[in-house]
């Protein structure tokens, strides 16, 4: 069983913010020659968007494919890449990995296209109430003390992962030198059997429909809640004392932001993504 240290506030490096505590300047430079299999797979997300969602989709994959997860809880089965917890150098393959790294971090290997990458993307107003509620469980970071204050740290940058724009605009313009998925969350809300299908095609798994009816009731929010292996209820109370599946909705942004925050949301986002002709569907 891994265990976790507590983070502290964040810590910024190669101007990217990572939880201090849980890797070291010396980890993130190594993964500049970190060695690629072809069979391994990424998934990449900026937090909050939907990312322990899309690792039980993946897991479930493999599973019905022959390779079952017997690791106790998927944060072993798909460890963080950038977080030194080293338990990926036991991975047998097919090896899968989490990360929240952001493209110009990713290990230079990764872009001879032969491993696979997963992109998902969530609209940032859904991204930062759930970010909020993640901050506020998490003990030893600065706890917001509004959701007004959180708002302002979450648009200058001031989180973990940093600036969701910058990861957005990174990934997404840098998409054409990997042989990768982008989804989004809200694709996955309204039709995570076509999600899953599109999932299974680029992974190159060949299901059955029923084992693709399999993937798709073991995602499901209510049986993802009560699995202990996927809900991420093992985190130590005074590590993380919330909830990872929280609402699991579209939209629920529109019961916190004031109109001014959405307008800003709006704005900056045509300023800094306004080019790229992303489309996020946001209730
Ligand atoms: P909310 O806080 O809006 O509910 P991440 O895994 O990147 O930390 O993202 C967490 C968000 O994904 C949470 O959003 C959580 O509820 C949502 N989520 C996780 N599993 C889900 C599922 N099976 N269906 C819908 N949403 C899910």
């Amino acid at each position: 069983t891994p265990t976790y240290e507590t983070p502290g506030h964040d810590h910024k490096y190669k101007n990217f913010n990572f939880a201090l505590g849980r890797t070291t300047p010396e980890h993130i430079d190594s993964l500049e020659s970190f060695e690629v299999k072809d069979s391994d797979a990424f998934l990449v997300t900026y937090p909050k968007s939907g990312t322990i969602w899309t690792q039980q989709i993946i897991i479930s994959i493999y599973e019905q494919d022959g390779h079952p997860n017997e690791c106790s809880t998927n944060i072993e089965r798909m460890p963080w890449l950038e977080y030194e917890t080293a338990e990926y150098t036991l991975l047998s393959s097919p090896r899968l990995f989490s990360s929240h790294l952001p493209e110009y971090l990713m290990p230079p290997a990764v872009k001879e296209k032969k491993s696979k990458v997963v992109y998902v993307m969530r609209n940032p107003k859904d991204n930062i109430v759930s970010y909020y509620h993640f901050t506020k469980g998490h003990k030893n970071t600065e706890t917001p003390k509004s959701f007004e204050q959180f708002f302002e740290w979450y648009m200058t940058g001031r989180v973990t992962a940093s600036s969701w724009f910058d990861h957005i605009r990174g990934w997404y313009s840098g998409r054409d030198q990997y042989n990768i998925l982008i989804l989004t969350y809200e694709d996955m809300i309204m039709d995570l059997k076509g999600v899953v299908k599109k999932l299974c095609s680029f992974l190159g798994k060949n299901l059955t429909e029923a084992a693709i009816d399999q993937v798709v009731e073991k995602s499901k929010f209510d049986t993802m809640k009560n699995n202990p292996k996927a809900n991420y209820q093992h985190f130590p109370p005074e590590w993380f004392n919330g909830k990872f599946l929280r609402k699991g909705q579209i939209g629920d942004w529109k019961n916190t932001l004031t109109v001014a925050q959405s307008e800003r949301v709006d704005r900056v986002f045509q300023e800094k993504l306004g080019d790229l002709s992303l489309k996020f569907i946001w209730e």
